[in-house]
């Protein structure tokens, strides 16, 4: 199947009431992980790429695995560019083949937000491509943009942004953040001012970033053989399923995949200690990628057999 924009995929989200999940990727075997897990569940799919992804893999080694993993798993894919810090980087994947954008300008005043934004709709808009947008700001570090304290998304100015610049999906904080340490207490997300968004928004695509539930087994089993992440807390699954029921249509996984990946080479490290051969413990850890990716699309986002 050709890569595919995800306007099919959220008008059934939402009307369904379930979310794709926008999983980060890095390298052949997340790739590989998640276009397996994708194909276990039959659900649709959004591989999205970083800035620092573009710089560790490079763009073309990025696209050609993608590709490879489209021409051998018949499932409806977005390549989508994650946290796009200009118009610049937009434009160069646009004309790369991407086929969806997200074009940050949530550090910015809201009035150069909406420049920047209004610019790259344009341009994306004219080669067929989709533009996610970022309103609000979430607490953590975002890539090249570090946030102290999180800025929740004003639901009128959410309204008011999206009819300015014909974005055609939009990121808002209600209490989620990148990373491992979400939360210091207990965990909690702003229902209410996500469903004052989806009231002024009607039928609008949300998307929710900084969601991984930061699996505790996972945390776990890499501080049993010699990690040291204490403390680490991410967003409950049953908040996330509550949200992907609602407007929200893209929920956002990197964390996870991390922790999947780094947990199972710790553990498979410490248990055969005379291995050196790469593909044995990036066997392990791309399975550990697969069955948290195809949990995640089960109990999480409920996009099996959606395609
Ligand atoms: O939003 C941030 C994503 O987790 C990407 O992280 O910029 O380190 O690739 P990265
Ligand atoms: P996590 O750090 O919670 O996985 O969020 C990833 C993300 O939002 C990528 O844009
Ligand atoms: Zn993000």
């Amino acid at each position: 199947m050709p890569i595919t924009t995800p306007k099919d995929m959220f008008a059934r989200a939402y009307a369904e009431g379930f979310a794709v999940g926008g999983f980060n990727v890095n390298n052949m075997e997340i790739i590989q992980g998640i276009m397996q897990a994708g194909t276990a569940e039959q659900s649709p799919l959004i591989l999205q790429v970083s800035a620092g992804a573009r710089r560790y893999a490079g763009q073309e080694y990025i696209i050609k695995l993608m590709e490879a993993g489209l021409a051998e798993n018949d499932l409806p894919v977005c390549l989508h560019l994650d946290h796009g810090q200009n118009f610049e980087i937009c434009k160069d994947v646009i004309d790369g083949g991407f086929s969806s954008v997200m074009i940050d300008g949530s550090h910015l005043p809201y009035e150069e937000n909406i420049a920047l934004t209004k610019q790259v709709v344009a341009y994306a808009h004219d080669h067929g491509v989709w533009v996610e947008a970022e309103l609000g700001q979430l607490a953590g570090v975002e890539d090249d943009v570090d946030v102290e304290h999180s800025v929740y998304t004003d639901p009128d100015q959410a309204a008011e942004f999206v009819g300015r610049t014909g974005c055609d999906s939009l990121a808002i904080a209600i209490g989620t953040s990148h990373g491992a340490y979400k939360f210091a207490g207990e965990a909690k997300l702003d229902f209410d001012r996500l469903e004052k968004i989806a009231a002024l928004l009607p039928g609008y695509p949300i998307v929710l970033h900084g969601a991984s539930s930061v699996p505790q087994h996972f945390v776990e089993m890499a501080n049993q053989y010699g990690a040291e992440i204490g403390g680490a807390k991410g967003v409950p699954e049953n908040l996330l399923r509550k949200a992907a029921a609602s407007a929200v249509c893209k929920i956002n996984i990197d964390t996870d995949i991390r922790l999947a990946m780094t947990a199972t080479i710790r553990k498979y490290l410490a248990e055969h200690p005379s291995h050196f051969d790469p593909r044995q413990y990036l066997t392990v850890a791309r399975d550990a990628v697969r069955d948290m990716v195809a949990h995640k699309i089960r109990t999480v986002l409920g996009s099996s057999n959606k395609i």
